[in-house]
């Protein structure tokens, strides 16, 4: 890959500032200082350097994070501080994206990547990833059968659909849901159904990869393959 691309790819700056740094002698491959602005790198082979400084460069990026309550499951907003706001360097010089979203109001793990095909696995309905949540209700619960059975919501064609919980464990208003589809406002509008209003909400797992002691806003790199093992 060129260099310039390589570089305005990871945010070091647009592609003439990187010509701009090239000719101030600031870049370095190796032990070799670049002045040639096509200069074609192998980012997975060779070592980049800016000002002295190695560029940290993975083809593939996975990261887990806490989302804390207020935050928005998005890049940029005017209103609200987003989850991409809280990932720090080097991977917020990757171009990310979040594998499903969690309410404005709810708290808890969500799964980022660079890798297209990780997200789509994560988020596609087909995949049945087990989710679980742990949720604080207005009430204590007692519709257990209700949820095991299945409740009708709404989908986003406004036709009918059986929402199911895999398992629940209750400790009077504190539940444990795991579910394994993830509609807008599942978990709330599941309970909803049953006449409780969800107080809390945090999700702790996706598949087999939990939350466990990461701090809320706190992010760190996980391998694909904790989701599932
Ligand atoms: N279900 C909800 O209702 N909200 C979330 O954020 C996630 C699941």
């Amino acid at each position: 890959m060129r260099i310039d691309k390589f570089l305005s790819q990871l945010k070091y700056g647009s592609r003439k500032e990187i010509k701009e740094m090239i000719k101030a002698k600031r870049i370095r491959v190796d032990h070799e200082l670049i002045s040639d602005f096509d200069y074609d790198v192998d980012p997975n082979k060779q070592n980049v350097y800016v000002d002295d400084e190695q560029v940290f460069y993975q083809s593939s990026i996975y990261l887990m994070i806490y989302k804390p309550k207020g935050y928005l499951s998005a890049h940029h907003d005017s209103m609200h501080p987003c989850v991409m706001d809280l990932v720090p360097s080097p991977y917020n010089r990757f171009d990310l994206n979040i594998a499903g979203r969690l309410d404005l109001d709810a708290e808890g793990l969500l799964v980022l990547s660079n890798e297209g095909s990780f997200i789509h696995q994560v988020t596609h309905p087909k995949s049945h990833l087990p989710k679980t949540y742990e949720v604080v209700l207005d009430q204590q619960f007692s519709h257990e059968k209700e949820l095991l059975a299945g409740v009708e919501i709404k989908d986003g064609k406004n036709e009918t659909y059986l929402a199911q919980a895999l398992n629940l464990k209750i400790d009077r208003n504190h539940v444990i849901i795991v579910i394994d589809e993830g509609k807008f406002h599942q978990v709330k509008r599941m309970f909803g159904a049953c006449g409780y209003q969800v107080l809390n909400l945090k999700r702790t797992k996706i598949g087999q990869l939990a939350l466990g002691d990461l701090e809320p806003g706190a992010c760190r790199p996980i391998r694909k393959e904790d989701l599932y093992d």
